[in-house]
């Protein structure tokens, strides 16, 4: 085999160990270390190289698998009419707030009319019909423009190909939802595991990844449900007036409509749906993740019309978390960057919200204790979007006899040294500080992340074999390494060991802000990071910055002030800072003019008298922070004088000079400058 041939073999087996890898963090262990685009980047370089090279197909190489997440190839469609999206509501007075604008628009006294929907969890989907003939369907895709994916939607049967009677226009479009009921996800899953191949997470990427099959027989063999929920563009025809009258016609004419839809009066009426549904929802055969209503009267909507990409006649009210009761099977303890150990709770594996959990958070020891959870417990898990599932507590009903306490490990499960618990805190850390390889590891894991120094490629494998052979004991002896040394570490071929290489060069210019946020100091993430940056335009004055000083910065309160304070004068941190600054990492100087930019450069305030939300000395360092200049008597050539409580002589004299006055609402939208 030639050179180049011998790389390239290398390569391919190199990505077919990742992506198998990551697979299965992503499918059995539910917690993918790279983002879904770094995924489809691995799978694509290992499809080009195999159609580039054929006698590197090997049968298990996950390009042959059925199911890849790639699925580009699909004609695109312009829709004729966009496809929107919703405004959402969380609480009752979201609810209600809609319904008043409703009202308001509409200028209605009395109840408003509705069609309330579940919410349906899948894809939303175009059918369009020519001569009561399935033509055409798409995906949504931005909303503009989707993917043509007619082959595959008319495997799917609910999805008629020909409508029942002949009250239909020439050419329309109906538009759905495709989605998976939750037997049948768990059906295709099982059958899916045993012949060895990828799961799917939850219902809805089921449905997603099976439509998005470039093999319509793929598809035709997963079992996808189809329910319409409105009508799109239209041929001339006499419509329904309703949404409700809508639905029944499309029923009519043989096309899926969800049945639990209903029609409602008022806000009161919507809210006792939204109630009885969430209560439903469990029992339901497929996923919902809120309730849908929308002002009945097509007339009405039409008057209303649209607001950004969402229309003003429709609320999309979502549904608090979702719980669901399984075992805890065992508790493990994570170390974090800052040595902080999280009790993990292990359990089995259930579905929650769609998703399958299997990792749930306990926090804290003292919320274990105040919960009173024991390992064999059942416990309910929930999980709200997409943070971190967490155990909210014990289910009810009798204990099991052999539970066991949880215990907080005396010494660091990952380096031996002592656990201490301060007095009065909830977090017990490990005291092994850069000897506790975990504390190493996510130090590093912090600093090539996306948000800060966003080095490519050092997966958390690499780091983990960086930190226990000792290579990298700190981030700036990340900049040691070269392709060569690199190479030496397991599954790193030269290829890799060379974009490395380059990754780490690139990473080295970077700015203020996200240098500052890569320190890892406690309590600073991007957002303070990005003020500090602003706020000193430079290292050394921040690195020198007093904690009264650090505490008159928008985002700093005391605890994060005493943090920063605490990391600069740690001798270590300033060695590594120097370490860091030595091996060529920069950031632009902050430009002369840094501070003209920004949004309150040139203007002068006078604050006078008390304010509720801060004090005026906070009020002044947050207007300097955001470059305002900060008066102490009034002139004409103040901007403002911001009058709190009970203010002095300033306020008369800013009256007899016409001075603008603000009050403390003013303050408020000023600091809000961005
Ligand atoms: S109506 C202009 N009704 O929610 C109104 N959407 O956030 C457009 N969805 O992409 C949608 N169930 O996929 C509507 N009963 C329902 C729905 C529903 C689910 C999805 C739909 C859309 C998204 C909007």
């Amino acid at each position: 085999m030639s050179g180049i041939a011998a790389d390239q073999a290398r390569r391919a087996a190199e990505l077919r160990e990742q992506i198998t890898y990551h697979d299965r963090r992503y499918y059995v262990l539910d917690d993918p270390e790279i983002s879904d685009a770094e995924y489809d980047e691995l799978l694509a370089e290992l499809q080009q190289l195999e159609s580039r090279h054929p006698e590197l197909i090997v049968p298990d190489s996950p390009t042959q698998r059925v199911g890849g997440a790639l699925a580009s190839g699909f004609p695109e469609v312009r829709h004729q009419l966009p496809m929107l999206s919703l405004n959402n509501g969380f609480a009752e007075e979201d609810l209600r707030a809609f319904d008043r604008r409703v009202r308001e628009r509409l200028e209605v006294q009395g109840e408003i009319d509705y069609m309330a929907e579940p919410k349906l969890d899948g894809l939303a989907i175009s059918l369009l019909y020519r001569n009561g003939q399935l033509l055409r369907a798409a995906t949504r895709g931005d909303g503009e423009t989707g993917e043509e994916v007619t082959g595959n939607v008319r495997t799917v049967r609910s999805v008629p190909l020909s409508l029942s009677g002949s009250d239909w226009p020439q050419e329309f479009e109906v538009r759905g939802e495709v989605f998976m009921r939750r037997p049948d996800f768990l059906r295709l899953n099982e059958r899916l595991l045993e012949s060895g191949e990828r799961g799917f997470m939850n219902p809805r990427n089921a449905a997603a990844g099976s439509l998005r099959q470039l093999d319509p027989a793929v598809t035709a063999r997963r079992p996808l449900s189809f329910f319409a929920y409105g009508l799109g563009w239209t041929a001339e025809h006499v419509l329904p007036h309703t949404q409700s009258a809508v639905l029944d016609w499309f029923a009519g004419m043989g096309i899926p409509v969800c049945p639990e839809r209903a029609r409602v009066q008022g806000a009161d009426g919507a809210f006792a749906y939204h109630q009885a549904m969430a209560e439903r929802r469990a029992r339901l055969p497929y996923d919902i993740d809120g309730v849908v209503f929308k002002v009945n009267s097509r007339e009405a909507q039409q008057r209303m019309g649209f607001v950004a990409r969402a229309p003003r006649w429709a609320l999309a009210q979502k549904f608090p978390a979702e719980e669901r009761t399984t075992l805890l099977l065992s508790v493990d303890f994570q170390v974090g960057r800052t040595g902080a150990l999280t009790p993990v709770a292990r359990l089995d594996p259930v579905l929650v919200g769609g998703v399958m959990v299997s990792n749930a958070t306990l926090h804290n020891m003292a919320e274990i204790e105040r919960k009173g959870i024991r390992i064999g417990d059942r416990v309910i898990v929930r999980r709200a979007g997409d943070v971190i599932p967490e155990v909210v507590g014990r289910a009810g009903g009798e204990r099991m006899p052999e539970t066991q306490t949880i215990e907080l490990p005396s010494v660091c499960p990952e380096c031996g040294s002592h656990v201490e618990q301060e007095e009065g805190k909830a977090v017990a850390r490990c005291t092994g500080g850069l000897v506790c390889p975990a504390q190493r590891r996510e130090a590093l894991r912090h600093f090539v992340s996306r948000k800060a120094l966003d080095i490519e490629g050092f997966g958390d494998r690499l780091i983990e074999q960086l930190v226990t052979s000792g290579a990298v004991n700190n981030p700036s002896e990340l900049f040691r390494l070269n392709a060569e040394r690199l190479e030496g570490f397991e599954r790193i071929g030269p290829k890799s060991a060379r974009n490395l290489e380059d990754a780490l060069d690139r990473a080295r210019e970077t700015t203020l802000a996200r240098f500052i946020h890569a320190l890892g100091i406690r309590e600073v993430g991007e957002v303070t990071a990005r003020s500090l940056a602003e706020h000193f335009g430079g290292l050394e004055p921040l690195m020198h910055a007093s904690e009264a000083t650090l505490e008159a910065i928008r985002d700093v309160g005391p605890v994060v002030a005493k943090h920063i304070a605490h990391f600069f004068d740690e001798p270590h941190n300033r060695e590594v800072i120097e370490a860091l600054l030595a091996a060529g990492v920069h950031w632009p100087r902050p430009e002369a003019n840094a501070a003209e930019k920004r949004p309150l450069a040139g203007r002068t305030y006078v604050l006078t008298g008390a304010l509720s939300a801060m004090t005026r000395e906070e009020a002044g360092a947050r207007l300097q922070a955001l470059g305002a200049k900060v008066a102490g008597s009034v002139s004409k050539q103040t901007s403002a004088v911001i009058a709190g409580e009970n203010p002095g002589s300033k306020l008369s004299r800013a009256e007899a000079l016409g001075v603008p006055i603000l009050d403390e609402g003013g303050l408020r939208a000023l600091l809000a400058s961005e």
